[in-house]
């Protein structure tokens, strides 16, 4: 091999070699994307811990573990498992059996406040051990539960399904 077409083909490669270079070079210091736009306020907001526990407790307190199963942590075969409410819940109103009771709510929340506060105004058509019968979720929590803990368990049981 010549010389000059040695140095040629090095020259070669050295230019390829150099486009490599700015081609990866190139990339690296591309300028920093503008920050990403915060998560949009629309997310459901997650339920924190401290909600929990204080739903938790209150689900205790009031002996809804008598008539409720909730998996790990409650086994009553009265009424029906509160496993998925948050779902069930959205299936609830949507229901043509909700719609022809005296229920009034339209989210999910209001369905499960309403469930607790007035047990009566639509009456859950199936429990574990046959239909569900009316009258016997306890009716007056209203004047038993405090709105602090009334909350903390609706948060409770809107974190059960998501
Ligand atoms: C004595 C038994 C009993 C107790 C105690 C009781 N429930 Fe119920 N619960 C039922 C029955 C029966 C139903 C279904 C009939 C109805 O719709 O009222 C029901 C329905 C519900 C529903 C609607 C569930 C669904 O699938 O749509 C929710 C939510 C609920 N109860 C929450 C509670 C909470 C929270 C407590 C405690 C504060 C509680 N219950 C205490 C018997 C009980």
């Amino acid at each position: 091999m010549k010389r000059g077409s040695l140095r040629a083909s090095l020259a070669a490669l050295l230019a390829s070699a150099s486009v490599l270079l700015v081609a990866c070079g190139g990339s690296a210091p591309e300028p920093t994307p503008a920050p990403q736009a915060q998560a949009p306020a629309a997310e459901p907001t997650k339920v924190g811990a401290d909600v929990i526990e204080k739903g938790k407790a209150a689900f205790n307190k009031y002996g809804c573990q008598a008539c409720h199963a909730i998996k790990g942590f409650a086994e009553g075969q009265v009424g029906p498992a509160l496993d998925n409410m948050y779902v069930v819940a959205q299936q609830r109103i949507t229901s043509a059996e909700y719609k022809q009771s005296k229920g009034k709510a339209k989210t999910a929340e209001e369905y499960i406040r309403e469930s607790i506060l007035h047990p009566n105004d639509y009456i859950v058509p199936q429990c574990p051990t046959g239909p569900c019968p009316a009258g016997v979720m306890i009716q007056n929590f209203e004047q038993q539960i405090t709105p602090e803990e009334l909350q903390a368990l609706i948060g409770y049981l809107m974190s059960l399904g998501r």
